[in-house]
């Protein structure tokens, strides 16, 4: 039985994943890494804790005697690092922390993967390493690396670090660029989860400016497929761009939630602009459907209908998630008390 190393498969993202991966290769063990930040939570795996295929470890991807020995016993055979600080506008407010998981934690984990002779390792990146569009145009994967924001600038810092190990050391090492995710278990920072939560509350929705940003919305269940055929069939030292083709505008999106909720829309109000703010972001995905024969199946207003739905059920879990320290993250940053350090 192979052994996947999962990092920040408490998150939503690779919660999502990790449950794929148990139910779809009976052959394959997975092994959890996670610091469980306040974006990781093990109610994510609720589903997977009594598999004997899945087994959890608590600790830090910047911990390198601590990733060493995980990896040392010979038990894994690949890595799917997805073990981050995933939102810009945190970066904004503190961009060390960002350098610190994302670009140092991704060098520490490919360290130790070529120490213990990793067959495998695949970086799941972002398309905000392209940075931003005008009207016309998508990102392909031979566009220049322009990230605006700190979190993105970590992200592509860390895409180089890949790979530099795939060339210097002939690493098999394989990128992942997807667009923005949405669905189950997203923490209530990023744009639908926050929107759906304040409107389930009857509390002000913030739209950043004029809300005509435009992003590629993906399920994340078209994600986490997308990156296990990646890491089964991609090509060694590729690069794959995921998106699904449906552009939308951040009021859009907002309005369908609304829409679906029966909320009134007088709930939106516009806010300051995020400053770097990308204008628009999309994906040309046509080499991971003509190489892996791979394409995103969730239809949007289904998968909102049913994210929506998934809140509203799951409301215990989304209050669980509401911390003191989410509360001091909402007011320092919805005050618009924006600092840097
Ligand atoms: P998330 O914030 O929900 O989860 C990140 C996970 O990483 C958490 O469980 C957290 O506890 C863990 N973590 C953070 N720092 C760690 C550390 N130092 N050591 C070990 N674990 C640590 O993020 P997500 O949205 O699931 O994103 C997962 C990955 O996918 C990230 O690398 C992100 O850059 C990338 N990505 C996200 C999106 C998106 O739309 N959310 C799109 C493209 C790519
Ligand atoms: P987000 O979910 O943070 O993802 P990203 O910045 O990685 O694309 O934001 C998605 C879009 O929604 C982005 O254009 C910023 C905007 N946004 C708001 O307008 N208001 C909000 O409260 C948030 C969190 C995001």
């Amino acid at each position: 039985m192979k052994t996947i190393l999962v990092t920040g498969g408490a998150g939503f993202i690779g919660s999502d994943l990790v449950r794929r991966i148990l139910s779809e290769e009976p052959d394959t063990s997975v092994l959890t890494y996670d610091l469980l930040t306040y974006a990781g939570n093990l109610d994510n795996l609720k589903s997977c804790i009594r598999d004997s295929r899945h087994r959890f470890a608590r600790g830090d991807i910047c911990d390198r005697e601590r990733v060493g020995e995980l990896l040392g016993s010979g038990e894994v055979s690949q890595i799917i690092n997805l073990a981050a600080e995933s939102h810009v506008d945190r970066s904004i407010l503190g961009p060390k922390g960002f350098a610190e998981t994302n670009v140092l934690g991704t060098v520490v984990l490919l360290e130790a993967a070529r120490e213990a002779g990793i067959e495998r390792f695949v970086q799941v990146s972002t398309d905000e390493v392209y940075g931003s569009l005008g009207s016309e145009g998508s990102f392909s994967e031979e566009s220049p690396l322009a990230p605006s924001s700190p979190y993105s600038a970590s992200k592509a810092a860390a895409d180089h670090f890949v790979e530099a190990f795939g060339r210097t050391f002939g690493m098999d090492v394989v990128i992942t660029r997807c667009s923005n995710n949405y669905g189950p278990f997203q923490f209530p920072e990023k744009l639908i989860p926050l929107m759906i939560r304040n409107a389930m509350n009857d509390e002000p929705l913030p739209i950043y400016g004029d809300g005509l940003q435009v992003r590629d919305w993906i399920h994340v269940g078209d994600h986490s497929r997308a990156l296990l055929s990646v890491l089964k069939n991609g090509e060694s030292g590729g690069i794959y761009n995921i998106g699904s083709g449906n552009e939308r505008t951040n009021l859009d999106v907002v309005k369908s939630v609304l829409r679906v909720l029966g909320k009134p829309e007088s709930l939106i109000r516009h806010i300051e602009d995020r400053p770097g703010h990308d204008r628009r972001y999309s994906m040309d995905a046509s080499k991971i459907r003509a190489e892996l024969d791979w394409q995103a199946e969730v239809e949007f207003e289904r998968g909102i209908e049913n994210t929506v739905q998934w809140y509203i059920d799951n409301r215990d879990w989304l209050e669980s998630v509401i911390t003191g320290e989410y509360r001091n993250y909402y007011s320092a940053w919805y005050s618009g008390g924006r600092t840097t350090g």
